[in-house]
């Protein structure tokens, strides 16, 4: 999944959804989220009122999400909790503020536009910071882990996740070939599907204890043409901006892409619905007493 801090070119074809928050959220749907449930409640200890959480790279929001959802006793304790929930994205930065406030979350969660390489948080004062599924996507990944590193307190946990296996990957990068020649410029670059690659950079960052472990995910969706439809909107966009060729070639492009994820293991349940198994690598580190 790819993230939305390239520019868009003025011409966009006529189908072509904008690159939204909403479209994330379809795009990604409870992938990343169930993924954070996964880690908050078997990798992590229990998070308690007073706990200072990041949520880097917060997109819809889906850590704050699953933090609230698994400690609602954070937003009514009387000992304060904050979470920043941050993103390079101002207007998903606008969305998600709007969601805290009809939440009645305001008190407790504090959105704010900034870049993972260039946080506007003091040192040494996170309890948990989460970077979920953001990590492979930011310009200067060693800086946004030395970000980290600095903002966490001492005794402080963070958690990085990236894909292990996420097949629509390899299917738009074939789609890509195969339509634009585009060669050997994956849309995640490889070596973020092993999670050595992660540990390595947590470690030179100046983590002490870094463990890792994988966790399944799944994506669902209504139909399968509907999210590929999404899908293509948001990554399809070739090297140099949309010409009016793909406007031309939407639906042909889009069968391109279908037919590849289908080969990667897209499947289309009995009653229409579109299902594909992910894998999420979690990385875990302590900053050392
Ligand atoms: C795949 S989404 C994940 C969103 C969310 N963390 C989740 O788990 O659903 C990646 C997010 O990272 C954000 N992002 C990309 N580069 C970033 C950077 N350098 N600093 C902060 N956020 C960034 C994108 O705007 C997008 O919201």
């Amino acid at each position: 999944m790819s993230n939305s801090a390239e520019t868009q070119t003025a011409f966009m074809p006529k189908r072509c959804f904008p690159r939204t928050s909403r479209l994330l959220g379809s795009m990604i749907g409870e992938s990343t989220i169930s993924v954070a449930r996964h880690y908050l409640t078997e990798l992590i200890p229990p998070i308690a009122p007073g706990a200072v959480i990041h949520d880097n790279g917060c997109g819809t929001g889906a850590v704050t999400r699953a933090v609230l959802e698994l400690y609602p006793e954070l937003l009514a304790s009387p000992t304060k909790t904050t979470i920043h929930a941050t993103d390079i994205n101002p207007s998903f930065i606008d969305d998600f503020r709007e969601y805290v406030v009809s939440q009645g979350w305001k008190d407790t969660v504090q959105p704010a536009t900034m870049p993972a390489e260039d946080l506007s948080l003091q040192d040494s004062t996170l309890t948990h910071s989460f970077t979920n599924f953001v990590i492979f996507g930011t310009r200067d990944p060693a800086r946004a882990a030395a970000q980290a590193y600095r903002t966490l307190a001492t005794g402080g946990v963070a958690v990085m996740t990236t894909w292990a296996i996420l097949p629509h990957t390899k299917a738009l990068d074939r789609t890509r070939e195969k339509l634009y020649g585009e060669h050997g410029m994956a849309h995640i670059r490889p070596e973020w599907s092993s999670p050595a690659h992660l540990e390595d950079l947590l470690k030179a960052a100046g983590f002490g204890r870094v463990e890792s472990r994988q966790a399944d995910s799944v994506l669902e969706y209504g139909n399968l043409e509907g999210w590929i439809e999404i899908a293509w909107s948001w990554m399809g966009m070739p090297r140099g901006g949309w010409t009016e060729r793909e406007e031309r070639e939407w639906d042909r492009d889009m069968e391109v892409f279908k037919q590849e994820c289908l080969r990667e293991g897209f499947e289309v349940m009995e009653d229409g619905r579109l299902r594909v198994k992910m894998v999420a690598n979690v990385v875990v580190a302590w900053k050392d007493k």
